[in-house]
């Protein structure tokens, strides 16, 4: 394990100013996305949407890292170059989505286990050689009546500390991905706890499974209210939550915490994000690691027709630069395009 390395890397992802795109979307996803835009998820144009996305004018002034799919991290742009040494050559780090889903944890009705650790060291040694620098597994836990059980947050966090020890053998930053889902009617107390639970959990096998902090970046959900919650939280609020949890549980010694979106809209997740980093300094990078959030506008933009390639690409670079200015702060809604 090259830790010097490691930890590069891991900064980079999370340089002031940057984030992540996450483009990382599985088959059934990508189809559910270009399913909304009445567009067919086939090899070309999953291809075309995500050279769109990479080679979008300006965006990779915001953006330090882009996690990929393993179709994409083998495919190219249309001129021939891999779409990896591409993102390199633009300061762009390419990552790869390495778990193989959330599936159904046997015992615990309503519960999921992400599974893909059998096979994952020879796995991550040809992403490696094909150009990936830091992997994405994501566990997920969702929250109802009776849920999420003790058991299934520790199942969880076991399988993610084993693939983070297996990545930073490998020479790849994993980004760690607990998410504590935002779909049920919870408020956001809720939510503070269950994620509190999650990351404890999560950094004590991380340490069980000797992961080296100073290499990774943990990507977790913001604290806030579930969707179908009656009262919503304010963004001061969702701010203040996420801060604190994440100030009690994750060590300082950790470069950068990168959230993911989880189902809010574009403008919410720039707004939370630019809340807590105007909250003043942190002991890690607070940043980004969005796919929805940063794609969704895009994705509406572009229609999957050929015609609309730079409004969607335009679209995508307003997303990135917005979240980028969140990234110190200085974003404001003002600087919204009109509905
Ligand atoms: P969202 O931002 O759309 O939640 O996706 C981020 C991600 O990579 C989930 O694993």
């Amino acid at each position: 394990m090259n830790q010097q390395e490691l930890n590069t890397v891991a900064r980079a992802m999370v340089a002031p100013g940057k984030g992540i795109l996450a483009a990382d979307e599985s088959f059934p996803t990508i189809k559910k996305r270009f399913d909304s835009i009445d567009t067919e998820s086939s090899e070309e144009n999953r291809q075309l949407y995500r050279e769109m996305l990479f080679t979008a004018p300006e965006a990779s002034q915001y953006i330090g890292g882009v996690i990929l799919f393993d179709e994409t991290l083998r495919q190219s742009c249309r001129d021939g170059t891999p779409f990896a040494k591409y993102l390199a050559e633009h300061g762009m780090i390419p990552g790869i989505k390495v778990d193989k889903g959330a599936k159904a944890l046997a015992g615990f009705p309503g519960e999921t286990v992400t599974e893909g650790l059998d096979g994952l060291r020879e796995r991550l040694a040809e992403y490696r050689e094909l150009g990936a620098r830091f992997a994405k597994w994501r566990a997920v836990i969702d929250i109802a009546a009776d849920i999420p059980s003790e058991f299934c947050i520790h199942a969880n966090a076991h399988a993610l500390a084993r693939y983070a020890a297996l990545c930073q053998e490998a020479d790849i930053v994993p980004i760690v991905e607990p998410e504590v889902l935002m779909d049920g009617d919870h408020d956001i107390d809720r939510c503070e706890s269950v994620t509190n639970q999650t990351l404890a959990e999560v950094f004590a096998q991380l340490a069980a499974h000797k992961v080296v902090l100073e290499g990774m970046v943990l990507k977790p959900n913001m604290v806030i209210a579930g969707k179908k919650s009656a009262r919503q939280a304010s963004v001061q609020e969702v701010a203040e939550a996420t801060v604190r949890s994440l100030t009690a549980h994750v060590p300082p010694a950790v470069p950068g915490i990168a959230f993911l979106s989880g189902g809010q809209s574009a403008a919410e997740a720039t707004a939370h994000l630019n809340a807590m980093n105007q909250l003043g300094d942190h002991p890690w990078e607070l940043s980004f690691s969005y796919g929805r959030a940063l794609q969704a506008p895009a994705l509406q933009a572009w229609h999957g027709k050929a015609e609309n390639y730079a409004a969607g690409q335009a679209a995508f670079a307003l997303r990135a630069k917005l979240n980028g200015l969140a990234r110190s702060g200085s974003y404001e809604a003002a600087m919204e395009p009109a509905a």
